[in-house]
């Protein structure tokens, strides 16, 4: 229908044949039909606006993205449908205004609009608003900062232990030569310094072993694999760490299920997921609290669920977001780089991680491990039917 058609015919309307209006409605009604199908077929949210800002029509996607109902949506104002944005100053703005938003409900996704101002023959019309879901790439862009991160940790950490490894074993040769010195003297003054001097000796083996294990956790590895009972790992760990738990009173309870399967994984960095787990938990606790942590495994078809629950001070809400931050610590003497390592490590597993934890009440660490390491698998081929016409 060409542009002033309808304006002719509307002053003409009063001569014009009943039928031929009749079939001019019907022909506009299909008209709009076409192009409100096209847009409710749409990958993208669309959202149009009349010149006061209220909303004539929300397509599917648009709805979808928002959790509205078209037909509820229908003559409101967007604020209403929309929260946390100021709509009508961008209405005012007379631009195209292109933004980022994250909505929460009804799931959490991060969405790209543009809100374009429609114009007729200089007059205000209205507005259109397409939106896309960007939270794919988005989820992309974050999975690649934090491994760029990681990168600028792990050059930093071998930085570190390049610079602490060189006076540590100067250090050691020092000693050495403090050693030959001592047992030429008597032996009375020999035997106090002696005593001295093996605990300056353990103390930089301590220091030595610390960085090894410090940069061992940190480089990113290839996993050295072996056939391993993930019940008697987690069992040595906690003997070495009963001196830290019966110092502080508390009683650890285990919940293995029969059977659990021996896996292929690296033992030494699985070891370290217990330990720093453990030790969190162990550390949530106050001693005069009757703590208790349970260490809980078990497994289905395809993977191994490991649980370790603590009763300790739990973590609050607004610390959840930030727990795989490096260098977040809220301890003294902590590095904050314990969770961050264990996450890295179960997922060099194929595996994932969860964290619960309610303030005050205590915390709940979950990992997976997939039984079988992940192969590509080869999709069938499908069959080939040959039609053979007479
Ligand atoms: N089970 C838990 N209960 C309460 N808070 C926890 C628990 N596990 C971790 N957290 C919190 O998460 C923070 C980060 O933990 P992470 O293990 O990464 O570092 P850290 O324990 O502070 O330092 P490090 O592991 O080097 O000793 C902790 O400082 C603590 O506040
Ligand atoms: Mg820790």
């Amino acid at each position: 229908m060409k542009a002033g058609f309808l304006e002719k015919l509307v002053a003409k309307l009063d001569r014009v044949d009943p039928a031929v209006v009749q079939s001019i409605v019907d022909r506009l009604l299909k008209e709009k039909g076409f192009f409100v199908q096209v847009f409710e077929a749409l990958r993208e949210g669309v959202i149009l606006l009349s010149a006061d800002g209220l909303v004539n029509f929300t397509n599917a996607a648009a709805c979808r993205f928002f959790g509205l109902d078209a037909e509820q949506s229908s003559g409101k104002r967007l604020g209403e449908l929309i929260r946390g944005m100021d709509w009508q100053a961008m209405m005012e703005e007379d631009t195209v205004v292109s933004r980022d938003m994250e909505v929460f409900y009804p799931e959490r996704r991060y969405l790209h609009f543009y809100l374009a101002p429609i114009h007729d023959r200089e007059l205000r019309a209205g507005y259109v608003m397409i939106v896309n879901d960007v939270t794919s790439e988005r989820a992309e862009t974050e999975a690649t900062i934090e491994s760029e991160r990681l990168g600028a940790l792990t050059m930093l950490a071998a930085g570190v232990a390049h610079e602490i490894g060189n006076p540590l074993n100067s250090l050691g040769i020092h000693l050495q030569l403090l050693d030959r010195k001592i047992r030429k003297l008597e032996a009375g003054e020999r035997q106090q310094l002696e005593g001295h001097l093996a605990t300056a000796r353990q103390e930089i083996q301590r220091l030595d072993l610390i960085l090894k294990q410090f940069l061992q956790a940190i480089r990113p590895s290839n996993l050295r694999r072996a056939k391993v009972q993930v019940t008697q790992l987690c069992r040595d760990t906690l003997k070495l760490l009963e001196p830290e738990l019966a110092e502080r009173g508390i009683q650890v309870a285990l919940d293995f299920s029969d059977d659990i399967p021996i896996l292929d994984l690296d033992a030494v960095q699985i070891q370290q997921v217990f330990h720093n787990v453990l030790r969190n938990a162990a550390q949530a606790i106050r001693s005069d609290a009757g703590g208790c942590i349970t260490v809980a495994m078990a497994h289905n078809d395809y993977e191994l669920q490991v649980q370790i629950s603590d009763n300790g001070s739990g973590i609050p809400p607004e610390q959840m977001g930030v727990l795989f931050e490096p260098y977040r610590t809220t301890k003294e003497g902590g590095t904050g780089l314990g969770l961050l390592i264990v996450r890295r490590i179960i997922r060099e597993h194929g595996g994932e991680m969860e964290i619960e934890s309610r303030e005050g009440s205590g915390t709940r660490v979950s990992f997976y491990l997939p039984l079988a390491a992940k192969k590509a698998r080869l999709l069938p081929e499908p069959e080939t039917v040959i039609e053979i016409t007479p």
